[in-house]
Protein backbone atom coordinates (compact mmCIF):
# COMPACT_ATOMS: atom_id res chain seq x y z
CA UNK A 1 0.00 0.00 0.00
CA UNK A 2 1.15 3.46 -0.80
CA UNK A 3 2.37 5.58 2.04
CA UNK A 4 3.50 9.03 2.01
CA UNK A 5 6.52 8.00 4.31
CA UNK A 6 7.14 5.20 2.12
CA UNK A 7 6.81 7.59 -1.23
CA UNK A 8 9.01 10.47 0.36
CA UNK A 9 12.13 7.62 1.41
CA UNK A 10 11.91 6.30 -2.07
CA UNK A 11 11.62 9.22 -3.92
CA UNK A 12 14.40 10.99 -1.75
CA UNK A 13 17.05 7.86 -2.25
CA UNK A 14 16.02 8.12 -6.69
CA UNK A 15 16.69 11.70 -6.42
CA UNK A 16 19.80 11.49 -5.39
CA UNK A 17 20.79 8.32 -7.42
CA UNK A 18 19.82 10.51 -10.78
CA UNK A 19 20.92 13.97 -9.70
CA UNK A 20 24.32 13.30 -8.06
CA UNK A 21 26.09 16.22 -7.86
CA UNK A 22 24.11 18.31 -10.89
CA UNK A 23 22.52 21.55 -10.95
CA UNK A 24 18.96 22.05 -10.69
CA UNK A 25 16.90 24.44 -11.44
CA UNK A 26 13.11 25.05 -10.80
CA UNK A 27 10.13 27.71 -11.30
CA UNK A 28 8.11 27.86 -8.13
CA UNK A 29 4.61 29.59 -7.91
CA UNK A 30 3.49 29.04 -4.55
CA UNK A 31 0.90 26.36 -5.29
CA UNK A 32 0.92 23.04 -3.79
CA UNK A 33 2.67 20.85 -6.77
CA UNK A 34 5.49 22.83 -7.27
CA UNK A 35 6.50 23.65 -3.54
CA UNK A 36 6.18 20.08 -2.36
CA UNK A 37 8.27 19.07 -5.82
CA UNK A 38 10.66 21.68 -4.64
CA UNK A 39 11.10 20.57 -0.76
CA UNK A 40 11.77 16.80 -1.81
CA UNK A 41 14.37 17.64 -4.70
CA UNK A 42 15.79 19.79 -1.80
CA UNK A 43 15.83 17.30 0.77
CA UNK A 44 17.67 14.75 -1.86
CA UNK A 45 20.23 17.47 -3.39
CA UNK A 46 20.23 20.57 -0.81
CA UNK A 47 21.75 23.81 -2.33
CA UNK A 48 22.33 22.49 -5.51
CA UNK A 49 18.87 22.98 -6.31
CA UNK A 50 18.13 27.05 -7.53
CA UNK A 51 15.03 28.12 -7.05
CA UNK A 52 13.27 31.12 -9.04
CA UNK A 53 10.14 32.30 -8.12
CA UNK A 54 8.79 35.34 -10.71
CA UNK A 55 6.39 38.37 -10.26
CA UNK A 56 4.56 38.29 -13.36
CA UNK A 57 2.91 41.26 -12.00
CA UNK A 58 -0.41 38.89 -12.55
CA UNK A 59 -0.11 37.43 -8.97
CA UNK A 60 -3.02 38.64 -6.02
CA UNK A 61 -2.26 41.25 -3.63
CA UNK A 62 1.43 40.94 -1.28
CA UNK A 63 1.84 37.08 -2.76
CA UNK A 64 5.07 38.23 -4.09
CA UNK A 65 6.75 38.47 -0.77
CA UNK A 66 4.49 36.36 1.44
CA UNK A 67 5.33 33.33 -0.70
CA UNK A 68 9.31 34.63 -0.85
CA UNK A 69 8.92 34.42 3.08
CA UNK A 70 7.66 31.27 3.14
CA UNK A 71 9.77 29.57 0.77
CA UNK A 72 13.18 31.38 2.82
CA UNK A 73 11.62 30.11 6.13
CA UNK A 74 11.74 26.53 4.45
CA UNK A 75 15.00 26.61 4.06
CA UNK A 76 15.22 26.77 0.03
CA UNK A 77 17.65 28.49 -1.99
CA UNK A 78 15.24 30.83 -3.70
CA UNK A 79 15.55 33.95 -5.79
CA UNK A 80 12.39 36.41 -6.31
CA UNK A 81 12.24 38.07 -10.09
CA UNK A 82 10.37 41.13 -10.76
CA UNK A 83 9.60 40.95 -14.41
CA UNK A 84 6.17 42.67 -14.00
CA UNK A 85 7.38 45.15 -16.52
CA UNK A 86 8.59 42.60 -19.11
CA UNK A 87 4.98 40.82 -18.64
CA UNK A 88 2.97 44.19 -18.87
CA UNK A 89 4.63 45.03 -21.88
CA UNK A 90 4.36 42.15 -23.46
CA UNK A 91 0.47 41.96 -22.94
CA UNK A 92 0.35 45.69 -23.96
CA UNK A 93 -2.76 46.01 -26.24
CA UNK A 94 -3.61 42.20 -26.42
CA UNK A 95 -7.47 41.24 -25.94
CA UNK A 96 -7.77 37.87 -27.12
CA UNK A 97 -7.75 35.18 -24.19
CA UNK A 98 -5.33 32.69 -26.43
CA UNK A 99 -2.91 35.99 -27.48
CA UNK A 100 -2.72 36.77 -23.60
CA UNK A 101 -1.80 33.22 -22.48
CA UNK A 102 0.73 32.57 -25.16
CA UNK A 103 2.13 36.19 -24.66
CA UNK A 104 2.52 35.37 -20.51
CA UNK A 105 4.06 31.80 -21.55
CA UNK A 106 6.47 33.43 -23.72
CA UNK A 107 7.60 35.44 -21.11
CA UNK A 108 7.77 33.50 -18.77
CA UNK A 109 9.91 31.57 -20.74
CA UNK A 110 12.26 34.03 -21.33
CA UNK A 111 12.47 35.62 -17.55
CA UNK A 112 13.22 31.72 -16.93
CA UNK A 113 15.62 30.99 -19.31
CA UNK A 114 17.65 34.51 -18.28
CA UNK A 115 17.62 33.68 -15.18
CA UNK A 116 18.80 29.90 -15.17
CA UNK A 117 21.32 30.84 -17.43
CA UNK A 118 23.01 32.45 -14.44
CA UNK A 119 23.36 29.22 -12.33
CA UNK A 120 26.60 27.76 -13.56
CA UNK A 121 26.09 24.05 -15.10
CA UNK A 122 22.70 23.93 -14.38
CA UNK A 123 21.77 20.39 -16.13
CA UNK A 124 18.03 19.54 -14.85
CA UNK A 125 14.90 21.67 -14.63
CA UNK A 126 12.20 20.17 -11.56
CA UNK A 127 8.59 20.60 -12.14
CA UNK A 128 6.06 19.57 -9.85
CA UNK A 129 3.96 17.88 -13.02
CA UNK A 130 1.52 15.71 -11.13
CA UNK A 131 -0.26 13.28 -13.07
CA UNK A 132 -3.29 14.61 -14.00
CA UNK A 133 -1.27 17.10 -15.66
CA UNK A 134 0.31 13.93 -17.58
CA UNK A 135 -2.70 13.01 -18.41
CA UNK A 136 -4.31 16.30 -19.54
CA UNK A 137 -1.10 17.15 -21.96
CA UNK A 138 -0.82 13.99 -23.64
CA UNK A 139 -0.43 13.67 -27.37
CA UNK A 140 -3.92 11.90 -27.47
CA UNK A 141 -5.80 15.64 -27.18
CA UNK A 142 -4.40 17.33 -30.50
CA UNK A 143 -3.27 21.04 -30.39
CA UNK A 144 -6.51 21.63 -32.09
CA UNK A 145 -8.55 20.32 -29.63
CA UNK A 146 -6.87 22.43 -26.71
CA UNK A 147 -9.57 24.03 -25.29
CA UNK A 148 -7.10 26.63 -23.52
CA UNK A 149 -2.81 26.37 -23.21
CA UNK A 150 -1.99 25.98 -20.39
CA UNK A 151 1.97 27.28 -20.08
CA UNK A 152 3.42 25.63 -17.24
CA UNK A 153 3.92 22.07 -19.38
CA UNK A 154 6.24 22.23 -22.08
CA UNK A 155 8.42 24.70 -23.98
CA UNK A 156 11.16 25.25 -21.51
CA UNK A 157 13.45 22.05 -21.58
CA UNK A 158 13.63 22.01 -25.46
CA UNK A 159 14.54 25.94 -25.34
CA UNK A 160 16.94 25.09 -22.29
CA UNK A 161 18.50 21.57 -23.56
CA UNK A 162 17.83 20.45 -19.87
CA UNK A 163 16.51 17.03 -19.05
CA UNK A 164 13.28 17.12 -16.37
CA UNK A 165 13.04 15.58 -12.75
CA UNK A 166 9.27 15.33 -12.28
CA UNK A 167 9.00 13.61 -8.50
CA UNK A 168 5.09 13.71 -8.62
CA UNK A 169 4.23 12.77 -11.77
CA UNK A 170 3.03 9.33 -10.10
CA UNK A 171 0.33 11.09 -8.10
CA UNK A 172 -2.94 12.57 -7.64
CA UNK A 173 -3.62 15.72 -5.78
CA UNK A 174 -4.49 14.93 -2.80
CA UNK A 175 -1.58 12.54 -2.28
CA UNK A 176 0.59 15.43 -2.99
CA UNK A 177 -1.20 17.19 -0.17
CA UNK A 178 -0.34 14.08 1.94
CA UNK A 179 3.18 13.88 1.14
CA UNK A 180 3.51 17.86 1.98
CA UNK A 181 1.48 17.51 5.36
CA UNK A 182 4.32 14.77 6.39
CA UNK A 183 7.25 17.10 4.68
CA UNK A 184 5.52 19.50 7.54
CA UNK A 185 4.99 22.08 5.07
CA UNK A 186 2.90 25.09 5.70
CA UNK A 187 -1.09 24.17 5.97
CA UNK A 188 -1.71 27.26 4.42
CA UNK A 189 0.06 26.56 0.96
CA UNK A 190 -0.94 23.01 1.14
CA UNK A 191 -4.66 24.01 1.64
CA UNK A 192 -4.49 26.97 -1.28
CA UNK A 193 -6.70 27.38 -3.96
CA UNK A 194 -5.95 26.39 -7.35
CA UNK A 195 -4.59 29.51 -9.24
CA UNK A 196 -3.63 29.51 -12.80
CA UNK A 197 -0.46 30.09 -14.32
CA UNK A 198 -1.35 33.48 -16.10
CA UNK A 199 -3.22 34.39 -12.86
CA UNK A 200 -5.07 37.61 -12.47
CA UNK A 201 -3.60 37.85 -16.68
CA UNK A 202 -7.02 35.63 -17.70
CA UNK A 203 -9.17 37.25 -14.70
CA UNK A 204 -9.25 40.80 -16.19
CA UNK A 205 -10.94 40.17 -19.44
CA UNK A 206 -9.71 42.25 -22.10
CA UNK A 207 -6.42 44.39 -22.42
CA UNK A 208 -4.51 44.44 -19.00
CA UNK A 209 -2.34 47.04 -17.69
CA UNK A 210 -1.11 47.66 -14.15
CA UNK A 211 -3.86 49.86 -12.92
CA UNK A 212 -6.67 47.14 -13.74
CA UNK A 213 -4.71 44.73 -12.05
CA UNK A 214 -4.22 46.55 -8.88
CA UNK A 215 -8.30 47.07 -8.82
CA UNK A 216 -8.63 43.28 -9.24
CA UNK A 217 -6.31 42.36 -6.40
CA UNK A 218 -7.90 44.78 -4.16
CA UNK A 219 -11.32 43.35 -4.73
CA UNK A 220 -9.46 39.37 -4.77
CA UNK A 221 -8.31 40.33 -1.10
CA UNK A 222 -11.69 41.07 0.14
CA UNK A 223 -13.53 38.08 -1.18
CA UNK A 224 -10.61 35.72 -0.47
CA UNK A 225 -10.42 37.32 2.83
CA UNK A 226 -13.96 37.20 3.48
CA UNK A 227 -13.93 33.66 2.35
CA UNK A 228 -11.44 32.87 5.15
CA UNK A 229 -12.87 34.98 7.88
CA UNK A 230 -16.39 33.09 7.38
CA UNK A 231 -14.77 29.76 7.39
CA UNK A 232 -15.46 29.20 3.91
CA UNK A 233 -12.36 29.39 1.88
CA UNK A 234 -11.57 25.46 2.53
CA UNK A 235 -15.27 24.32 1.83
CA UNK A 236 -14.68 25.95 -1.77
CA UNK A 237 -12.62 24.06 -4.38
CA UNK A 238 -11.31 27.73 -6.04
CA UNK A 239 -13.07 30.73 -5.59
CA UNK A 240 -11.43 34.56 -7.09
CA UNK A 241 -12.61 37.71 -8.90
CA UNK A 242 -12.97 38.62 -12.60
CA UNK A 243 -12.70 41.85 -13.94
CA UNK A 244 -15.11 42.75 -16.51
CA UNK A 245 -14.51 45.36 -19.60
CA UNK A 246 -17.51 47.16 -19.01
CA UNK A 247 -18.74 50.31 -16.98
CA UNK A 248 -22.39 50.38 -15.70
CA UNK A 249 -23.96 53.30 -14.16
CA UNK A 250 -24.73 53.76 -10.69
CA UNK A 251 -25.49 56.70 -8.03
CA UNK A 252 -23.23 57.47 -5.00
CA UNK A 253 -25.18 60.47 -2.53
CA UNK A 254 -26.58 62.39 -5.89
CA UNK A 255 -24.16 62.04 -7.63
CA UNK A 256 -24.31 59.49 -11.24
CA UNK A 257 -21.40 56.82 -11.55
CA UNK A 258 -20.13 55.00 -14.47
CA UNK A 259 -18.06 52.50 -13.38
CA UNK A 260 -16.42 48.88 -13.24
CA UNK A 261 -18.15 45.74 -12.74
CA UNK A 262 -16.90 42.89 -10.87
CA UNK A 263 -17.84 39.36 -10.94
CA UNK A 264 -16.95 36.85 -7.98
CA UNK A 265 -16.40 33.13 -9.16
CA UNK A 266 -16.70 30.35 -6.22
CA UNK A 267 -16.49 26.71 -7.24
CA UNK A 268 -16.76 23.04 -6.46
CA UNK A 269 -15.16 20.65 -7.99
CA UNK A 270 -12.90 17.22 -7.80
CA UNK A 271 -9.90 17.90 -10.63
CA UNK A 272 -11.12 21.17 -12.28
CA UNK A 273 -12.61 19.08 -15.49
CA UNK A 274 -16.06 19.78 -14.13
CA UNK A 275 -17.67 22.14 -11.32
CA UNK A 276 -20.52 23.45 -10.01
CA UNK A 277 -21.02 27.15 -8.61
CA UNK A 278 -20.80 27.23 -5.08
CA UNK A 279 -24.21 28.03 -3.32
CA UNK A 280 -22.54 30.90 -1.11
CA UNK A 281 -25.12 32.20 1.44
CA UNK A 282 -26.75 35.52 0.59
CA UNK A 283 -25.53 37.44 4.08
CA UNK A 284 -22.14 36.37 3.09
CA UNK A 285 -22.13 38.18 -0.53
CA UNK A 286 -23.81 40.81 0.54
CA UNK A 287 -21.30 42.21 3.16
CA UNK A 288 -18.84 41.07 0.48
CA UNK A 289 -20.56 42.81 -2.60
CA UNK A 290 -20.95 45.63 -0.39
CA UNK A 291 -17.02 46.05 1.18
CA UNK A 292 -15.93 45.76 -2.13
CA UNK A 293 -18.17 48.17 -3.22
CA UNK A 294 -16.81 50.56 -0.78
CA UNK A 295 -13.53 50.30 -0.56
CA UNK A 296 -12.54 49.42 -4.12
CA UNK A 297 -12.36 52.87 -6.03
CA UNK A 298 -13.80 52.98 -9.40
CA UNK A 299 -16.19 49.61 -9.07
CA UNK A 300 -19.76 49.99 -8.59
CA UNK A 301 -20.90 46.61 -9.25
CA UNK A 302 -20.77 43.16 -8.33
CA UNK A 303 -22.36 40.22 -9.72
CA UNK A 304 -21.98 36.89 -8.66
CA UNK A 305 -21.05 33.52 -11.51
CA UNK A 306 -24.04 30.98 -11.06
CA UNK A 307 -22.78 29.04 -14.07
CA UNK A 308 -21.53 25.47 -14.13
CA UNK A 309 -18.51 23.48 -15.94
CA UNK A 310 -19.47 22.59 -18.79
CA UNK A 311 -20.68 24.40 -20.42
CA UNK A 312 -18.82 27.55 -19.33
CA UNK A 313 -15.61 26.97 -17.75
CA UNK A 314 -14.03 28.27 -14.34
CA UNK A 315 -12.07 31.14 -15.26
CA UNK A 316 -13.86 33.28 -17.95
CA UNK A 317 -11.17 33.47 -20.33
P1 LIG B 1 -10.88 26.19 -16.78
O1 LIG B 1 -10.98 27.67 -16.85
O2 LIG B 1 -10.27 25.57 -18.01
O3 LIG B 1 -9.86 25.89 -15.59
O4 LIG B 1 -12.18 25.53 -16.38
C1 LIG B 1 -9.65 24.64 -15.00
C2 LIG B 1 -8.60 24.78 -13.94
O5 LIG B 1 -7.35 25.08 -14.55
C3 LIG B 1 -6.88 26.34 -14.13
N1 LIG B 1 -6.29 27.00 -15.30
C4 LIG B 1 -4.98 27.10 -15.52
N2 LIG B 1 -3.93 26.69 -14.79
N3 LIG B 1 -2.47 27.58 -16.42
C5 LIG B 1 -2.68 26.97 -15.23
O6 LIG B 1 -1.72 26.66 -14.56
C6 LIG B 1 -3.47 27.99 -17.22
O7 LIG B 1 -3.25 28.55 -18.28
C7 LIG B 1 -4.79 27.74 -16.73
N4 LIG B 1 -6.03 27.98 -17.24
C8 LIG B 1 -6.92 27.51 -16.34
C9 LIG B 1 -8.08 27.07 -13.58
O8 LIG B 1 -7.71 28.07 -12.64
C10 LIG B 1 -8.86 25.94 -12.97
O9 LIG B 1 -8.33 25.57 -11.71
Amino acid sequence: DWTPDQFIETTITDLKQKLGNDQVVMALSGGVDSTVAAILVHKAIGKNLHCIFVDNGLLRKDEFTQVLESYKGMGLNIKGVDAKDKFYTALNGLTEPESKRKAIGKTFIDVFDEESHQIKDVKWLGQGTIYPDVIESAPVMGPSQTIKSHHNVGGLPEKMKLKIVEPLNTLFKDEVRLVGKTLGIDPTILGRHPFPGPGLGIRILGDINAEKVSVLQEVDAIFIGGLRKHGLYDKVWQAGAMLLPIQSVGVMGDERTYERVVALRAVSSIDGMTADWVHLPYEFLAEISNEIINKVKGVNRVVYDISSKPPATIEWE
